[in-house]
């Protein structure tokens, strides 16, 4: 196992180059199960988690072709009309997002099986809307020995309202009502710019969902198994969860960054609140720049996390840390998920002061950090740790890194290239 030995307290300069989404591209790649044709993507980032969905697509009987370059994957995927329609414990269990195998799966072979994933460190992460999905698109649904297994000759359309706003689950809706039989309406749908981009991919390979990007889409369903395709690459918009947290340790560390192959109208929220709190933002041609190096004083600002436009929830554990040592005190309340807050333990260690009651944690800065051990208890937990490392007086050393790999791609190379001392060490 690796683990990050951080000397802090450096400002963060110079250009970063932001990588594919990783949100965006999980439930890309599992979408192409429902392609007639060969599906190629490009920017796919080098993350475990994207070597692990193309794992599992194998796994189910795609054949996957893939190609690594220095900074992204570019890979083939083809279903044919036999395939191995289970997704067993071991392989949900590691990553979540294999849930979105069920839709797509039902759709073009009828039936399907996959795990219940269980809890995580971020809270109990139900998946009873995934459920009531595919049973409002006429699947027939059996809760069995931790399996969800659901079987349905014919994708029927349905009218869908979800009682709370859910990624996952409008994505699961828009891939299965695709190729159903009549026009589904979904109601209080996710707007965030991965569930759009799936949807512009499913429009791309003949599906016809409209509204995208509003709280209800209207989907004409195909009545078919599959979609007949892309025949152009499939590109993977870059990751604003990455280009926001690089943002937050440009600001918490008083650098200045250019943010280069960034989307700056996906994070508007975040850069708002960085230019609240003194920071000076300026769009570029491919991204944008943050600076923070005449911000004499950081300011406290309270976020509370939404689906979006609102604060996103991946960002919520990095603003902590950066107002861990802001001049003043400052709210954190986290909406999305019931125990995103396991952060605060580790970020203490660093010297931080927060106090937490149920979903509001009260942040009282601190003029300094100093560097401890601490251990990453997941992805985003683990990059508001590597902010708190950058900030902090002292060397800092971060255990259980994989859990960082996950979604950011070789941090600690690009934070090398910002002026970073960060170095990658193997335990034992
Ligand atoms: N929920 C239910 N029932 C369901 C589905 C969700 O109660 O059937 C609850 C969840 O427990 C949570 C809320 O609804 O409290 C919202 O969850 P959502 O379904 O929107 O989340 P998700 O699709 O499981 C994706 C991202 C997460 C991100 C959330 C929220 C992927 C692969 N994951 O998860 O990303 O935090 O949306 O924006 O896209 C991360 O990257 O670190 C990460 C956790």
């Amino acid at each position: 196992m690796d683990y990050l030995l951080i000397e802090g307290n450096r400002p963060l300069h110079g250009d970063v180059e932001i990588s594919g989404s990783k949100n965006a591209a999980l439930p890309m790649l599992m979408a192409s199960i429902l392609s007639e044709k060969i599906t190629h993507f490009t920017n796919l980032p080098r993350l475990s988690d994207v070597d692990f969905a193309l794992k599992i697509l194998v796994e189910l009987g795609g054949n996957v072709r893939m190609t690594k370059e220095q900074s992204s994957i570019s890979a083939y995927v083809e279903f044919t009309d036999q395939a191995n329609c289970i997704a067993p414990y071991e392989l949900v269990r590691k990553m979540r997002a294999s849930i979105s195998v069920l839709g797509p799966l039902l759709a073009r072979y009828g039936h399907v099986k996959v795990s219940l994933p269980g809890g995580c460190a971020i809270g109990a992460r139900p998946v009873d809307l995934h459920i009531m999905v595919m049973e409002k698109l006429g699947a027939k649904i059996l809760i069995e020995d931790g399996y969800i297994i659901a079987e349905a000759k014919k994708i029927t359309a349905g009218d869908i309202v979800f009682p709370f706003v859910s990624v996952g689950a409008t994505q699961a809706a828009m891939m299965t009502a695709a190729v159903a039989d009549g026009i589904s309406t979904i109601r209080n749908v996710s707007m965030e710019p991965e569930t759009i981009e799936l949807g512009n991919m499913l429009n791309k390979m003949g599906a016809k969902i409209k509204g995208l990007g509003t709280e209800t889409l209207t989907i004409h369903g195909l009545n078919s198994k599959t979609l007949p395709g892309s025949s152009t690459p499939i590109q993977i918009l870059p990751d604003r969860i990455e280009a926001g947290t690089y943002a937050i340790a440009a600001a918490a560390t008083r650098g200045k960054i250019n943010i280069k192959n960034a989307i700056p109208e996906h994070i508007e929220i975040l850069l708002y609140d960085l230019k609240e709190s003194g920071a000076i933002i300026e769009k570029t041609s491919d991204g944008f720049i943050v600076d923070a190096t005449r911000m004499d004083k950081i300011k406290p600002v309270d976020i509370v996390t939404a689906p979006y436009p609102g604060f996103p929830t991946d960002l919520q554990a990095q603003w902590m840390a950066y107002m861990s040592v802001a001049n003043g005190t400052s709210t954190v309340t986290e909406k999305i998920f019931e125990n995103r807050f396991i952060h605060i333990g580790e970020l203490f260690r660093l010297g931080a002061r927060i106090k937490h009651s149920g979903n509001v944690a009260t942040v009282f800065g601190m003029p300094k950090l100093t560097g401890a051990p601490v251990m990453a208890t997941d992805l985003r937990a683990s990059a508001s740790l590597i902010i708190g490392a950058l900030v902090a007086e002292g060397t800092t050393e971060i255990h259980r890194v994989y859990h960082i790999d996950r979604g950011y791609e070789r941090i600690d190379e690009k934070l090398k290239n910002l002026g970073a001392h960060v170095t990658r060490l193997r335990e034992g």
